[in-house]
């Protein structure tokens, strides 16, 4: 259960929220001096990210294959809502020079993207590796590296090579072999550059959207035992090639390794201590479910004690959730060495005063029992997901510090869309408000952050919106053959920030 001082830092926590919220907006518009005027620390380290899919095209160049993605989207046009996919997207695997051009002109420090695993390995396994590909991120990396810009390369964004997912994907008990040896011959090739590795980007969509609800690739309409499978296929994955580089490449390439998690922020609908709770039992669901292995040891307790009474109503003789053995919980607890976190927006939690029934199949929102809202008077913004709720951020890097030791955090993705010719004002509102949000953690609350990373360089793919959200510092004209790739207000914005690493006219050093 959250301690009480959870209760009260987000600025409009419980008792009369709506009021709380009209209160902060005025203390906010009147008083005009919200903004800490301390500086981020010197080795604070601001980027931007993107991913293969979603950037690149060339879907079928060089010795690629077919990923999860190509395959769905080519066979299911649907399913994204204008029709699109990533074949060509923003061209960036033709436009190296223009991509670098513009993250030097931004200023960044740091640049992260993926590596397309059907590049690399294009039949999925190892015995077969595509120079071509190899030879095109060598370059690509020390092109970063020659313009001062710190690699941080994502493993796996989504985009599984279809040959696996024809075996299984995920639910396939061999994946963390398969990825391990994938991850191997990056480390390889690229490790003398890279110092910081993702090596999964946001798990829970992995699972959840690819083998649960079916909303990713490989849309997949599983059961909450599927998800909880995968789930466990990731977090073996990811600490055998922890293992792997800590055994092998550390000590040489001195580079660190983590996988990037996700929630939105959960806070409590009111000051009910079912409400509290609910909060954090949810947040145990999606977040503290790759977490607590990593850094405590094992699943929550609450989760593996929801699942299990479930999977007994169900008339089942063992839990749908694994039960990782003692080896395994001492083999996956301690593979993370920062905390990377992406964070986009925030929900409301309510409890629930009766135990949701139990279903065929059995949901994950069953084992939850709770349910998430956004009350109306948020803002919006294009991407009905998304509302602006940036000061709750102080929330979730507390909860983090709480529970996991105040481990150091990256916040490897934090964005906000606009759609069409649609001002961005608000994104350097949203931008400037999660950096508030971290400067009172890191002077306030003593959290230690490795730096922060905008989603996105680029306007790109949006997974099933295609083109629908723009995410970009810069926008891209999709039209034009070239790509054209132009900075919004935002990107000048973040290169001020950037150059001063201050958030209002004067710092205090
Ligand atoms: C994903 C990105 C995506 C972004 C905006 C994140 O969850 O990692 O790939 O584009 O959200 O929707």
């Amino acid at each position: 259960m959250p301690e009480k001082y959870f209760k009260c830092h987000v600025r409009y926590c419980f008792w009369h929220d709506k009021m709380n919220f009209i209160l902060i907006l005025l203390v906010n518009s009147c008083l005009g001096h919200h903004y800490s005027n301390k500086r981020f620390p010197k080795d604070f380290m601001f980027g931007v990210a993107t991913s293969a899919y979603q950037i690149e095209g060339a879907w079928n160049e060089d010795g690629k294959s077919e990923s999860i993605w190509d395959y769905a989207l080519h066979k299911y046009p649907n399913l994204t809502v204008d029709y699109t996919n990533g074949d060509v997207a923003c061209d960036s695997y033709h436009k190296v020079a223009a991509d670098v051009a513009i993250l030097k002109e931004l200023g960044v420090q740091h640049y992260r993207f993926s590596i397309p695993w059907t590049r690399i390995l294009p039949r999925g396994f190892q015995s077969e590796i595509n120079m071509k590909a190899v030879i095109h991120y060598q370059n690509f990396i020390k092109k970063l590296k020659k313009n001062g810009i710190e690699p941080m390369v994502t493993l796996y964004h989504w985009d599984l090579p279809q040959s696996l997912q024809n075996l299984g994907g995920f639910l396939n008990d061999s994946l963390p072999e398969w990825f391990v040896h994938y991850a191997k011959v990056c480390f390889h090739f690229f490790g003398s550059d890279v110092k910081y590795w993702i090596t999964f980007n946001e798990p829970v969509h992995i699972c959840l959207g690819g083998y649960g609800y079916g909303y990713f690739a490989p849309n997949i309409y599983g059961e909450a035992l599927w998800i909880y499978r995968c789930i466990y296929n990731v977090l073996l994955a990811h600490a055998r090639t922890w293992h792997l580089y800590d055994e092998e490449f550390r000590l040489i390439q001195k580079g660190k390794l983590a996988m990037s998690l996700n929630n939105d922020v959960y806070i409590p609908a009111s000051n009910k201590e079912t409400d509290i709770e609910a909060a954090d039992r949810l947040l145990q669901f999606m977040l503290g479910i790759f977490a607590n292995p990593l850094y405590v040891g094992d699943f929550p307790e609450i989760v593996k004690f929801r699942v299990a009474e479930r999977s007994k109503a169900e008339g089942r003789n063992q839990s749908r959730l694994p039960e990782l053995t003692q080896e395994e919980i001492a083999y996956i607890k301690g593979t993370s060495d920062f905390f990377a976190f992406n964070v986009y927006t925030a929900y409301k939690v309510a409890g629930l005063d009766y135990e949701p029934p139990i279903t065929n199949p059995p949901t994950i929102s069953g084992d939850q029992g709770g349910t998430i809202f956004q009350p109306p008077y948020w803002e919006n913004t294009t991407a009905s997901f998304i509302k602006v709720v940036p000061w709750t951020g102080r929330y979730i890097f507390k909860w983090i510090k709480h529970l996991y030791k105040n481990p150091e955090i990256f916040v490897t993705e934090n964005g906000y869309p606009t759609h069409g010719n649609e001002l961005d004002d608000r994104r350097i509102f949203y931008i400037k408000n999660y950096l508030n949000d971290i400067l009172n953690s890191i002077y306030e609350d003593n959290i230690t952050f490795l730096g922060y990373t905008v989603w996105s360089l680029m306007d790109n793919f949006q997974w099933n919106f295609g083109y629908t959200n723009q995410f970009g510092l810069y926008a891209v004209d999709f039209k034009s053959p070239n790509k054209i790739r132009t900075p919004r207000p935002s990107a000048g914005f973040y290169r001020r920030i950037i150059e001063s690493r201050c958030l209002v006219n004067n710092c205090v050093d």
